[in-house]
């Protein structure tokens, strides 16, 4: 193997990103190389470069949804040979990140890929599962608190009750319609783009409004197809200030709102806000291990989880900040871009 593979490095903060060549790293003990064949672009990425946030060291590489074949595997892992493809969350650490051509992981939280899906298929799902999959059952404060749905006597549990997905066509959204269908929450609200409506639907959501409406008739919408049932949780995949408006309207008194971006509402009282965060840090490390490790293979697999559209990127790494410019225009609906570092 080459000593150095090619990157898409954030050169400083506020700066600008440029194809360049980086040590290639051994594994450690516990952790896979993996040679990224396909990496997913996520809106934080360009917000980290517009906003110069989260990260302080730099050049940077950033990129945290990646898909693979393992080239080493480190001292103890078991489970995983060369050749495995598989699926990961990378993190904001140059070894672990996915805009380039070889990544680093924690075999405990990396999942094999069923045959039914692609490498592109598979980039479109770590960072929306890891974020839905936190946000609904996690322990509080981080998560609604729900059972996951990692056994037969836990699935199906939340039958007969109502969720609200406040923008069902995001990454994280498809998602959380998904798991919350497997959960058996009943009814699944969501809001979306109308010509979104019927692939919402697929995904679990029993009824589609227009992100529109506003938010007196969206009430009153929401109270029909509740019919006397409380609103007791609210997933703001959106969480604009506009969104998180609208989610406090829905939710009933002592309701839990699942929030992606910071509270910019003062909520009642008795209003619990889960600042929700999708990825890997010590309290997330062991619901994040049971999903990867352990049930993500078989969720892609029985299409429990299905993965968003793709769209794929020209041009490898070099194609990236062009994609990161169309997401940051709001110009992707439903689906995820995609680029391939190999290129
Ligand atoms: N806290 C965390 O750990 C975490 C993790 C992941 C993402 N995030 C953040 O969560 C947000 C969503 O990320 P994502 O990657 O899932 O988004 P995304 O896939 O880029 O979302 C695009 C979709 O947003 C929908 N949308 C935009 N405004 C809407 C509104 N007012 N009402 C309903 N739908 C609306 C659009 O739906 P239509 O096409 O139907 O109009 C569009 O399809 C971003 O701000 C991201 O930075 C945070």
């Amino acid at each position: 193997m080459s000593p150095t593979h090619k990157a898409l490095l954030l050169e400083k903060k506020f700066g600008g990103y440029a194809v360049g060549d980086i040590a290639t790293p051994k594994p450690g003990a516990g952790e896979l190389l993996v040679k990224v064949h396909a990496a997913a672009l996520n809106p934080v990425d360009w917000k980290i470069q517009k906003y110069g946030i989260f990260i302080e060291t730099f050049p940077a590489i950033l990129g945290s949804d990646v898909a693979g074949e393992v080239a080493e595997v480190g001292e103890g892992v078991s489970g995983f040979k060369v050749g495995d493809r598989v699926v990961f969350q990378g993190q904001y650490s140059n070894n672990k990140a996915g805009f380039q051509q070889y990544s680093v992981v924690l075999a405990d939280i990396t999942a094999k890929i069923p045959s039914n899906l692609s490498y592109d298929e598979a980039s479109t799902v770590p960072v929306a599962v890891s974020t839905a999959w936190i946000g609904l059952y996690h322990a509080l404060p981080n998560g609604f608190g729900l059972d996951a749905p990692i056994s037969a006597a836990v699935k199906g549990k939340y039958k007969d009750t109502p969720l609200v997905v406040l923008g069902g066509a995001t990454s994280v959204g498809q998602v959380v319609l998904q798991l919350a269908k497997y959960s058996g929450f009943s009814p699944i609200i969501t809001t979306a783009s109308l010509k979104n409506a019927d692939s919402l639907r697929a995904f679990g959501a029993t009824h589609v409004f227009d992100r529109s409406l506003s938010d007196s008739a969206l009430v009153s919408e929401v109270a029909k197809v509740v019919n006397g049932k409380t609103v007791k949780f609210v997933y703001d995949t959106v969480s604009e200030k506009s969104t998180q408006e609208t989610a406090l309207a829905l939710l009933h008194d002592g309701g839990h709102l699942a929030l992606l971006l910071q509270a910019a509402v003062e909520a009642p009282k008795n209003t619990v806000i889960i600042q929700v965060f999708g990825g890997y840090k010590p309290d997330t490390a062991s619901l994040l291990s049971t999903l990867y490790r352990d049930n993500l293979h078989a969720l892609l697999e029985q299409e429990v989880v299905k993965p968003n559209q793709v769209e794929v990127l020209p041009n490898g790494l070099a194609g990236i900040p062009a994609g990161l410019k169309r997401l940051e225009d709001g110009q992707i609906s439903r689906s995820k871009l995609v680029a391939h570092p190999l290129d």
